[in-house]
């Protein structure tokens, strides 16, 4: 347990926070007069026994336009902000943060109006302009400033902290198995000592990185008629369901998928395709199957991809593909076939599973591809009765994140003047030493999948499947297309 001797402010008392404020008391030792929660919904039933121990309850909306004086009223230096809300405009929460010596984290990197301007060019709407934003601003700053940790919950979050510990053991067992030997051996090992994630991934073969998820919760109170039910926010999913999809792009991609786009500015890791991220389909694997995913954009798959390249010259010499592949819970997909059907116009009504949930697990984790092995997972394979026992009437999805919040808040107790990071920035033994408790059965395994290994042509001889046979890691193998 650490100690904090100054205020936290939770903004968002939602299915995350409620999760992450058990945890953060069992870890972190702050007096609960301390903390202050503000949430624009009534929440005080959900926190009477948090408010009956000193924690504030304050019902009231962080807008555009209320924003430094509400936030001044339970901030000050040294304080941190916990952001557990939803489109509050990163960039400006983070310059207010930094002009006031704040500590912020926050789950995602999020805007006022993310539906305003349907017009724009599909770059602009992508995470990777916003992340660009964020540069240009963090450009003009003076000093690096109180350190704010961005989009560290599971998935941005917990994903990249999962990928380095399955780098790491990709290495550990070629050297093992004989796969590297004498000064390959050598070599590898010599990336790993100098934390050099990138030339690792490069000199295993790494070729593809997904985020894998399924979502095995399931419940004797099913969806309803006009009703949108998941195990995580409606709001948030909804926000980067809808836009566009979004992928780190490898250095060993042949072609462009269709509608896809490039940028013009950055680092240009990554490409978006005008095409909604939860119609796009992808072959993937989390074990022990094979499942097809949804690319949703997400913070990994910009800021994995980004540390992962390899620079000579300017030039972008080696990076691997890296996105999401998201099976979510079964009601959340026959809510998302009712959302099409309604031109995707949000059902009236909306529920958060937890107690509901009969049985299940949230299977998240890195799916890593093109090495010696073919594939190697690693991640999280949480139960729902695990999960209850760690925190009761939550549910296993949340509590990914939530422990992923308590584990960088404590970081940045310990590292206050560190300016903005990423989750890669972060060291991931640190994360994953307090997180694996919370993570019910860590895996960590070799798999011979690649995305055609299962694949059968229900109509051979009719249709025209487009793969490349040759090199399975190319994106147009995992992608699920007419014809195939
Ligand atoms: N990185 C990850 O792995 C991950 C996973 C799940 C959720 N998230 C993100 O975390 C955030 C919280 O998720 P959740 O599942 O708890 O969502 P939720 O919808 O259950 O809760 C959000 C809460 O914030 C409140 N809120 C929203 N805007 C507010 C504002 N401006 N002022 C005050 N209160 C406000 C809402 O009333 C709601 O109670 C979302 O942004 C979501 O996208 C990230």
């Amino acid at each position: 347990m650490i100690e904090f001797s100054k205020k936290i402010l939770f903004v968002g008392y939602g299915a995350v926070a409620e999760c992450t404020l058990p945890i953060l008391f069992k870890h972190i030792k702050v007096a609960p007069k301390s903390v202050t929660v503000i949430d624009f919904e009534s929440k005080e039933e959900k926190l009477r026994a948090w408010t009956a121990k000193g924690v504030r309850f304050v019902k009231d909306r962080v807008t555009e336009e209320n924003m430094d004086t509400l936030l001044s009223k339970y901030l000050s230096a040294g304080d941190i902000l916990i952001d557990l809300a939803w489109n509050i405009d990163a960039c400006e929460i983070l310059q207010w943060c930094h002009d006031r010596g704040i500590l912020y984290i926050n789950t995602s990197v999020e805007l006022w109006d993310p539906y305003a301007g349907g017009k724009k060019h599909p770059t602009e709407r992508t995470l990777y302009w916003r992340h660009m934003n964020l540069r240009r601003m963090f450009a003009k700053w003076k000093t690096k400033g109180p350190t704010a940790v961005i989009e560290h919950g599971a998935n941005p979050g917990l994903i990249s902290h999962f990928t380095k510990q399955g780098l790491i053991d990709i290495t550990t067992a070629s050297i093992r198995d004989g796969k590297a030997k004498g000064r390959k051996a050598e070599k590898l090992m010599g990336h790993i000592a100098a934390r050099r994630f990138n030339n690792l991934a490069q000199d295993l073969g790494v070729k593809v990185i997904h985020c894998s998820e399924r979502d095995t919760q399931i419940t004797d109170v099913p969806k309803q008629i006009d009703e949108f039910v998941n195990t995580w926010s409606i709001e948030g999913f909804r926000e980067e369901g809808t836009t566009t999809a979004e992928m780190g792009w490898g250095t060993h991609e042949k072609t462009l998928p269709a509608l896809a786009y490039q940028h013009r500015e950055g680092p240009r890791n990554q490409i978006c395709v005008a095409r909604m991220g939860m119609n796009m389909w992808v072959r993937s694997w989390v074990p022990n199957y094979t499942i097809q995913g949804m690319v949703v954009r997400h913070g990994e798959a910009f800021t994995i991809s980004d540390r992962l390249t390899v620079w000579e010259g300017g030039k972008a010499v080696y990076r691997p593909t890296v996105h999401y592949a998201y099976c979510p819970c079964d009601e959340a997909i026959s809510s998302l076939n009712e959302l099409r059907g309604y031109n995707y116009a949000l059902q009236p009504k909306l529920r958060i599973m937890n107690d509901e949930i009969t049985k299940g697990a949230d299977i998240l984790g890195a799916l890593i591809m093109g090495h010696g092995y073919n594939s190697w997972w690693v991640g999280s394979d949480l139960t729902i009765e695990e999960s209850r026992r760690l925190v009761p009437h939550q549910n296993a999805t949340t509590m990914q994140v939530a422990i992923s919040v308590v584990a960088a808040t404590m970081w940045m107790i310990e590292n206050p003047e560190e300016g903005v990071k990423v989750p890669d920035d972060l060291p991931h033994e640190y994360i994953l030493g307090i997180s694996k408790p919370y993570l019910g059965t860590f895996i960590s395994t070799p798999s011979d999948w690649t995305p055609l290994r299962d694949y059968r042509n229900a109509f051979s001889g009719f249709n025209k499947p487009d793969f490349d046979r040759r090199d399975p890691w190319q994106f147009k193998n995992f992608l699920v297309k007419d014809g195939d």
